[in-house]
């Protein structure tokens, strides 16, 4: 039995629909990740599961028990917010025993706790402080103390690294990791950002319009998005939209606008003439220099066309096109390409800048040659 179970929760506002049927079950000791645009009604969902909000219709199921009739505090849920809710004239110490305070947590048994908890988030020193005296990061590590200390079993995180730069982000993404790794409490994280949820999450539950479009691992997310909205919105990926011209021996043909015949590898058993969708990261497509209709230089190493293990040759197997590099843009450890096709299709590639000073492999208006496999993109109908 799943530790948390939502059951065909919805939840509406007047004749609009946040919430609509959203079912989910998280395991104990998840890193579960509510992901989607905004609006999208991620924080509606949790603030049911807190108990501040109830649903309309459905349930919520914490180790099998309803919730319904259970007030937030009478829930062994927390919540962490964007904006820390720090109190200000509590010390760090005062603020991560509150909780404990309000449980009517033995005195003696409080000293004790707050230091586990301080350790937990790394604060030990900063006992004394103020919220005032705190940088952004260590604020949201006392917020997150604070909702640690009475031991829940599920802590609801809502986009709580929002409000701090890049760089701490990033720090701050590892610490939870290894924090949610030590505590081994069920974390139910809410972001809108998708590298953020990728690096984060055993599991992703990506929303859009009040509905889950897609619950998987990251890595299946990411690389097998069953929806355009998924494709579209989890990282960079191009879509190349057109009717299906064949299908069968594990490989779909689409007639892709622009473009031409693209080859798929696909068990979808599809009718011709329906219309089809292939998702291609930029980073699944090979730029080479083209220089005639032979001979080819290919511009990464690391790319170069290899044999595959069931026999099929590299060109049998690959998608072939000619473009013309129209754009770039540099992001220092990789640079983004557009290149466009005579006919019109603009397809986003990506290189890396793996070599000492290597910042560019193409210019505006280079000739080029793209290709990629039938299993580097994903089929969706
Ligand atoms: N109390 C309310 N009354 C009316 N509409 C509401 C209420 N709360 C939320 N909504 C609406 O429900 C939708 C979902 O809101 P929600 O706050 O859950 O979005 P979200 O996914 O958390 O977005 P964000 O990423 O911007 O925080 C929004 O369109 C919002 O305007
Ligand atoms: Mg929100």
């Amino acid at each position: 039995m799943a530790l948390l179970e939502i059951q065909n929760v919805s939840r509406r506002f007047g004749d609009f629909t946040a919430v609509d049927q959203v079912s989910i079950a998280i395991e104990a000791g998840e890193f579960f990740t509510l992901l989607g645009p905004s609006g999208c009604g991620k924080t509606t969902l949790l603030r049911m599961i807190a108990g501040f909000d109830l649903p309309d219709d459905g349930r919520i199921l914490l180790n099998g028990e309803d919730l319904a009739d259970r007030p937030p505090e009478q829930r062994p849920v927390r919540t962490v917010f964007q904006s820390y809710a720090l109190f200000p004239h509590m010390s760090v110490e005062g603020n991560i025993a509150f909780p404990l305070q309000m449980a009517k947590t033995p005195a003696a048994e409080v000293p004790a706790k707050v230091q586990a908890a301080l350790e937990d988030v790394r604060l030990i020193g900063f006992g004394k402080r103020y919220p005032h005296e705190l940088s952004g990061g260590q604020k949201q590590r006392v917020a997150i103390g604070r909702a640690l200390v009475t031991h829940p079993a599920v802590l609801l995180l809502d986009e709580p690294l929002a409000a701090l730069d890049a760089k701490l982000r990033e720090e701050m993404q590892i610490e939870l990791i290894n924090l949610q790794k030590e505590v081994g409490i069920t974390f139910v994280y809410v972001t809108h950002d998708q590298t953020e949820a990728l690096a984060l999450s055993h599991r992703i539950a990506v929303m859009n319009k009040g509905r889950v479009e897609q619950l998987d691992q990251p890595a299946k997310i990411y690389s097998f998005p069953t929806s355009r909205f998924v494709a579209d919105f989890i990282g960079k990926c191009n879509l190349l939209e057109g009717p299906v011209t064949a299908s069968g021996n594990g490989v779909v043909t689409i007639d892709a606008e622009g473009l031409g015949p693209v080859r798929v590898a696909s068990s979808a058993a599809v009718t011709g003439g329906k219309s089809g969708a292939i998702a291609l990261r930029p980073e699944k497509i090979r730029v080479a220099t083209s220089t005639s209709a032979v001979g080819a230089t290919i511009a990464e190493p690391d790319r170069r066309p290899e044999a595959k293990p069931d026999g099929r040759s590299d060109t049998e197997s690959n998608n072939h096109f000619r473009g013309t590099v129209t754009d770039h843009l540099y992001l220092g450890d990789v640079t983004v390409y557009i290149v466009s096709t005579p006919q019109g299709c603009k397809l986003e590639t990506l290189l890396a800048n793996s070599g000492a000073g290597r910042t560019k492999f193409f210019e505006v208006g280079d000739a080029v040659e793209m290709s990629w496999s039938v299993d580097a993109g994903h089929f969706i109908s």
